[in-house]
C-alpha cells in the first residue's frame, strides 16, 4: 500500500486503451487496489483509474463521503470496479463541472448522461451491477474513459468551459455579487 504519483496529461500512458483484469483476489490486484485508494485519499479525489498511476489496467476506484472538493454532492459508496460495462438507460444528458487529478488545478464543463447502469466485478470477482443517476453516473463515466485513454477536456463541447480552478471561483464569486 502507497501512495503514488499521478502522472498528468501529456503522458502517453494516459492515452492507451487498458488491458482487462483475467486473474482475480490475487497479491498484485489487491496491491493495486490498496494504491488506487490511497492516492485518491492522500488527493481527496473522487475516483482514480490504474492508467493515473501508470497501470495499464482496467481497473478504477470511486467513492464520495463529506468530500471538500465537492462539497455539494450526495455521497457515492466506496468501489472498486473492475472491467466495466457502462450502457445509457436513456438519451438524456447533462453538462456539469468536472476535474482530474491528472489535469490539476483545471476545470471544465462536460457533458454526461444522466442515467447509466454499468457492471464489473471487485477485486475478488464479486459481480457488481448498479443502475446509478447525475453525479453518481458523471463519476462512473469519467473513470471508465481513462480504461479508454479518454480525458474529460476530449468530451467537451464547449473550449470557453475550461479553465483554472482560482480563475474559475473568482469569475464565479464576482458574478453572484453583481
Ligand atoms: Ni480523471
Amino acid at each position: 500500500m502507497a501512495v503514488k504519483k499521478v502522472i498528468r496529461m501529456g503522458d502517453p500512458r494516459l492515452l492507451k486503451v487498458t488491458e482487462p483484469v483475467t486473474e482475480f483476489n490475487t497479491v498484485a490486484l489487491s496491491k493495486l487496489v490498496n494504491d488506487l485508494l490511497d492516492t485518491v485519499a492522500k488527493h481527496d479525489g473522487a475516483g482514480l483509474a490504474a492508467p493515473q498511476i501508470g497501470i495499464n489496467k482496467r481497473v478504477v476506484v470511486f467513492g464520495l463521503e463529506a468530500n471538500p472538493r465537492y462539497p455539494e454532492e450526495e455521497s457515492i459508496p466506496t468501489t472498486v470496479l473492475i472491467n466495466p460495462v457502462i450502457e445509457a438507460l436513456d438519451e438524456q444528458m447533462e453538462a456539469g463541472w468536472e476535474g482530474c487529478l491528472s489535469v490539476p488545478g483545471l476545470r471544465g464543463l462536460v457533458p454526461r448522461y444522466r442515467h447509466i447502469r454499468y457492471s464489473g466485478f471487485d477485486q475478488f470477482g464479486t459481480k457488481i451491477e448498479r443502475e446509478v443517476n447525475d453525479f453518481h453516473a458523471r463519476v462512473v463515466q469519467h473513470e471508465c474513459d481513462h480504461l479508454d485513454g479518454i480525458l474529460y477536456p476530449q468530451r467537451m463541447s464547449d473550449m470557453c468551459q475550461f479553465g483554472f480552478e482560482e480563475e474559475l471561483e473568482k469569475a464565479a464569486e464576482a458574478e453572484s455579487e453583481r
